[in-house]
């Protein structure tokens, strides 16, 4: 690792601001390979100088990791003045530098990774990586056969080109937490109606990240896309301990996963 400011060092491992560590370093708080460091502006290596804090020994990390199982009603925004947003939701970070990789909206569910490394998010998000990313879906609708080969041809949603080739996948398993609804033809049905409407439920994997893609899909195919949940974003999947809400830090083998994904 390059060598950094201490002030930055100190702020990055999660000891405070800018302005409260450095108020730290003038009292003598901050040691430097067992010397009171008495700059701010020190040069160090976090891979080889020693730093502790009253003490302590302080872990930096270059970049941080998390993945989080984003809630309906939050945004994927650093900062929004009317909504909570995803970086609001990781009370541990230690970084100030977190952001989304991508956009889920509002009302989507799912999978959603959070960091500091502007390099893995580029790939993940670059449109020439195509990155496969996997929803599930409730639709209002009968999703069939036919529309499954619609959209393995990829859909005009009113873009310059139609979308890439989705691949949809008809769930024929009646069993999952997103639906309370009541099937109207037993454990083998691909449809159900609740309230008179027939609904369909549904896997897609998209290799794009269009504006509001999936609703636009079925929107072109007369469908409505009624709960949206990410599963996984190339290979890696969403933790299903995970709670709406909840997120952990990646593990170093996700970390690999995810650079292998592009
Ligand atoms: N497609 C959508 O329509 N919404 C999302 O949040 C993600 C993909």
């Amino acid at each position: 690792m390059a060598d950094i400011r201490l002030d930055k060092f100190l702020a990055d491992a999660g000891a405070g601001t800018r302005s409260e560590v450095k108020i730290k370093i003038k009292k003598g708080q901050v040691t430097v390979n067992g010397e009171a460091a008495g700059k701010s502006d020190i040069k160090i290596n976090p891979d080889c100088d020693e730093v502790c804090l009253d003490g302590k020994k302080l872990i930096y990390n270059e970049f941080e990791y998390f993945m989080l199982n984003k809630p309906q009603g939050v945004v994927s925004a650093t900062k929004d003045d009317m909504d909570k947003t995803v970086i609001e939701l990781i009370t541990e970070a230690k970084r100030r530098d977190l952001f989304p990789v991508g956009r889920l909206d509002k009302d989507t569910e799912g999978l959603l990774i959070i960091t500091n490394d502007g390099k893995l998010s580029n790939n993940l998000l670059a449109p020439g990586k195509h990155v496969d990313k996997t929803y599930f879906a409730i639709i209002d609708g009968e999703v069939t056969e036919d529309t499954v080969l619609r959209f393995d041809e990829g859909i005009d949603i009113g873009d310059d080109k139609p979308t890439a080739p989705a691949k949809l996948r008809i769930l024929y398993d009646d069993k999952d937490e997103a639906s309370d609804v009541v099937y109207n033809s037993g454990d083998s049905c691909d449809d159900f109606v609740s309230d008179g409407i027939v609904k369909s439920k549904v896997e897609i994997t998209i290799t794009e990240g269009r504006y509001h893609q999936i609703k636009r899909m079925f929107e072109a195919v007369g469908m409505k896309v009624t709960y949206l949940k990410r599963l996984s974003m190339g290979s890696l999947s969403l933790d299903d301990s995970l709670k709406p809400g909840e997120y952990r830090r990646l593990t170093d083998e996700e970390i690999k996963l995810l650079n292998g994904s592009f």
